[in-house]
């Protein structure tokens, strides 16, 4: 038997309400808060600080703008933070021939799931909304003079066996040629990693998720995981 979940009386209503992500360079804010909008977050606000750094909020909806939940928040990777991945990149030899086992160990994992390491998950109601941001993003990827190869783009069908979402996906321009999936069945996921953001262990990069649900399915990649 599983362990019981807890209930709690409802108190009062509770969302997530912001997450801050850091670019790397000073003279990428700019780039990075580019990225954001092509993601299809919504700029609400661009305070320059003196240290010439750019501060910036989006929220991912609209409907979140004056609130305080939906919010995105971009600025600079602070300095003691930039300091202390450095030495962990001297004492590991990132970035080397010679990178430490572990370093080693972990970038395979990533690159067999990109869901391995610290993400941020965004869910998209509109299946063709995240069609058409993720063609923007391989366009950009190959031709954007400022993002061409700055961009990892990997995609997740759902677990098979639904005819008609197995259809539909066939005949996706992103999906269709995709043979990774996900760990549930209806809905999909499509991740892009940059090297313009920081976050995790090496901090290296940021690995963004965005997802869509089929409608009408309790069962789904969100709600139920399983294994193939
Ligand atoms: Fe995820």
């Amino acid at each position: 038997m599983g362990t019981a979940l807890t209930t709690h009386a409802p108190v009062g209503v509770r969302s997530m309400g912001h997450m801050a992500m850091h670019y790397k360079r000073l003279e990428e804010g700019p780039l990075a808060a580019r990225l954001l909008g092509m993601l299809g977050y919504v700029l609400t606000q661009d305070l320059l600080l003196p240290s010439g750094g750019h501060f910036y909020r989006f929220v991912v909806d609209p409907r979140h703008q004056p609130r305080g939940d939906g919010i995105l928040y971009l600025s600079l990777l602070p300095d003691a933070q930039r300091d202390l991945m450095e030495a962990i990149h001297g004492a590991l030899h990132v970035g080397t021939d010679h990178e430490h086992p572990t370093v080693l160990a972990l970038r395979a994992r990533m690159a067999e799931d990109p869901e391995y390491g610290f993400h941020y998950g965004t869910l998209l109601e509109s299946l063709e909304d995240l069609e058409a941001i993720f063609a923007t993003l391989e366009e950009a990827n190959r031709h954007d003079p400022d993002l061409k190869g700055r961009l990892k783009l990997v995609y997740n069908r759902p677990l098979p066996g639904n005819p008609d979402i197995d259809a539909r996906l066939d005949a996706s321009p992103i999906y269709g040629s995709v043979t990774r999936h996900a760990y549930g069945k209806n809905g999909v996921q499509a991740f892009v990693e940059t090297d313009l953001l920081s976050s995790g262990m090496l901090g290296e990069s940021m690995m963004l998720e965005f997802d869509h649900v089929f409608p009408g399915y309790a069962n789904h990649i969100l709600s139920v995981a399983e294994w193939e």
